[in-house]
């Protein structure tokens, strides 16, 4: 009997569904390799606490970027290490996999990473766009003929699509999301406080004090962390208290991108559809969902109804899983695609 393996392998987190134990695996998209023998050292949490700390002999590797698998031997060796966790409730042997992928993966970037995850063990794989399994996880009527929208900022990349019928009649898919978000604060601190930070300072300062919109808080002044960092002035050490009022300026341009990228998957969506979008709003997803105040923030700037989804961070894997469970609902392509590895 074959096993049924989702795989939502993102920038920040790879996530497991199987068909016996539902989602087996939440793990930072990460590893760490001995350069002389090339063996793992680590994975997941623990290589991603070790990126730009470890000596010499020791490599640490994030092998996808914005959506997309960059490094196919890390990718691979990671995945190898996953399926064969014995912490998993299940061994996966020769899974059969379905994989969400960003909507404007290239060929030769498809090609790609389905080798990775056959060379990591896997018997088949196919591929379905992540922002349709994220609808169907994120329970929007996918298969409905009414036209249904829904928009998911993760860690590399921003996906809205408007799907109707089981089909995407739009999308659009960009490389902004949280850890752009990360990168404007960084910029913000220099420029603003003379204060250099790195990406794990600024992406606490984010998920601790950040905020979207003002009403999201009862006040943007109240809400402050103290953090390390280094003078850019002086070049020495510094510490120094940053308000959720800064966070809440440094990611303004950047929801003003989110929101352009929701707008435009909008644009030459036929009248009908677009109505029933107008009616019944955004459905919001993704872990950079859960900055606070980002659904109003969104709905400020595109005059939609937002509505944040329960458990945004788990969409797409909840929806392969949805997807594996239930081949004959979806569109010709996709019953197409998953019969591909029966
Ligand atoms: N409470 C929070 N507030 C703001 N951002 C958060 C919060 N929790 C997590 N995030 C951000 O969510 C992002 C990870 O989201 P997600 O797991 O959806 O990304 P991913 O699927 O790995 O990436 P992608 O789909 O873009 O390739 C990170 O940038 C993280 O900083
Ligand atoms: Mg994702």
């Amino acid at each position: 009997m074959a096993r049924y393996v989702g795989l939502d392998l993102g920038t920040a987190y790879t996530r497991i569904w199987t068909l016996e134990n539902g989602i087996v695996l939440r793990s930072p998209t990460a590893a760490a390799m001995d350069s002389q023998t090339h063996q793992l050292v680590a994975l997941g949490a623990e290589a991603r606490r070790m990126l730009g700390k470890t000596p010499e002999n020791i490599l640490t590797f994030r092998p996808v970027r914005d959506g997309v698998v960059t490094d196919l031997e890390v990718t691979a060796r990671m995945l190898d290490a996953f399926f064969a966790n014995k912490k998993l409730r299940t061994t996966l042997r020769r899974p059969a996999v379905l994989l969400a992928t960003p909507y404007r993966i290239t060929e030769v970037e498809q090609l790609a990473v389905e080798n990775a995850i056959m060379s990591a063990g896997a018997r088949a794989v196919a591929q379905v766009p992540a922002i349709f399994a994220a609808a169907t996880g994120a329970n929007l009527r996918v298969t409905s003929p009414r036209g249904c929208m829904i928009l998911s900022v993760g860690g590399g990349i921003t996906e809205a699509a408007v799907i109707s019928a089981g089909g995407i009649i739009s999308a659009r898919s960009a490389k902004l999301a949280g850890e752009r978000f990360d990168m404007a604060i960084i910029n913000y601190l220099k420029h603003r406080r003379n204060l250099l930070v790195g990406d794990a300072t600024a992406e606490a300062l984010k998920v601790r004090v950040g905020v979207a919109d003002p009403t999201a808080t009862p006040s943007l002044k109240e809400g402050e962390m103290e953090v390390c960092g280094r003078d850019s002035v002086t070049g020495l050490a510094a510490r120094k208290v940053v308000s959720s009022q800064e966070i809440y300026e440094a990611l303004a341009p950047s929801l003003d991108a989110v929101a352009r990228i929701a707008l435009s998957a909008l644009e030459n969506v036929p009248p009908e559809i677009s109505g029933d979008v107008q009616t019944f709003g955004i459905m919001l997803c993704g872990g950079s969902a859960l900055l606070p105040g980002l659904a109003k923030a969104i709905a400020r700037r595109t005059g939609l109804r937002v509505t944040l989804a329960a458990d945004p961070l788990d969409c797409v894997i909840r929806g392969l899983g949805m997807i594996i469970r239930k081949p004959t609902i979806w569109g010709d392509e996709l019953q197409d695609r998953i019969r591909s590895i029966l």
